[in-house]
């Protein structure tokens, strides 16, 4: 547990802010769809020589530009979150649970830590974190069925056959016509051929 000490020490103190430690923040952006579980990470480094001998995190969640809040405060987060912090390893970790759409936003861990006898604190350049909604296979067949009257092929072909059809059958008397005709032809032609030939033979 912090003392208020040790909190009014840090807000004196942070406006000494040393140039060899840096907080890192992973991952900077995350999409996920609503119902997932996410873990965001962040990092202290100090450089060498530095020590930190005592750290603490807090994550906060940017509500209107420039506004932090404290994820602790937001009571639509309540039971969904859960923080870790590891102190040999210098990292801290902030896991959401069945996202919701409205948990979109941008969070910062900020690190109030101890080098020599200085308290000072720093912060990351935040996760954005984007929920979106799930894509549900209702909507899938929605957009396909959607998509439907639009391709226009199937259709196309029916057109194609039916006109063929009716092609067809417009043309049926005038292929009978023709028919005859050749037959006739053809009957005149080999009546007259074999007038030719009976005449040859006789
Ligand atoms: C933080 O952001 C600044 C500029 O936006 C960039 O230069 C810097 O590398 C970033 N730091 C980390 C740790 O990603
Ligand atoms: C989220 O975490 C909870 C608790 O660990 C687990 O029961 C659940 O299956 C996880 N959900 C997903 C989508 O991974
Ligand atoms: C956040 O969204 C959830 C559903 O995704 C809803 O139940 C809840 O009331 C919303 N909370 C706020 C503060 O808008
Ligand atoms: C149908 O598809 C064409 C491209 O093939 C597209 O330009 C058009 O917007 C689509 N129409 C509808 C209603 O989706
Ligand atoms: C339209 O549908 C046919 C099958 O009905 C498919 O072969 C074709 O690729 C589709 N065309 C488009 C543009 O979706």
């Amino acid at each position: 547990m912090v003392s208020n000490g040790f909190l009014f020490a840090v807000i004196h103190l942070s406006a000494l802010v040393s140039g060899h430690v840096c907080v890192e923040q992973l991952p900077s952006i995350v999409h996920l769809t609503e119902g997932k579980n996410v873990t965001i990470s962040c990092y202290i480094h100090a450089d060498e020589g530095e020590k930190i001998s005592k750290f603490l995190v807090e994550w906060f969640k940017e509500e209107a530009e420039g506004q932090l809040i404290n994820v602790g405060k937001l009571s639509k987060l309540k039971g969904r979150l859960h923080e870790n912090t590891n102190s040999i390893q210098h990292s801290a970790s902030l896991s959401f649970y069945m996202l919701e759409l409205n948990d979109t936003g941008r969070y910062f861990c900020n690190f109030i830590y101890r080098i020599d006898h200085h308290i000072l604190q720093l912060h990351a350049n935040g996760t954005r974190l984007i929920v979106q909604e799930e894509v549900t296979a209702d909507t899938t067949i929605a957009s396909t069925t959607e998509n439907t009257p639009n391709n226009t092929s199937a259709d196309t072909e029916k057109v194609i056959t039916d006109n063929l059809l009716l092609t067809f059958l417009l043309s049926l008397p005038l292929l009978l016509k023709f028919v005859a005709t050749v037959f006739i032809c053809v009957y005149t032609l080999f009546s007259y051929t074999s007038i030719v030939i009976s005449c040859r033979f006789t």
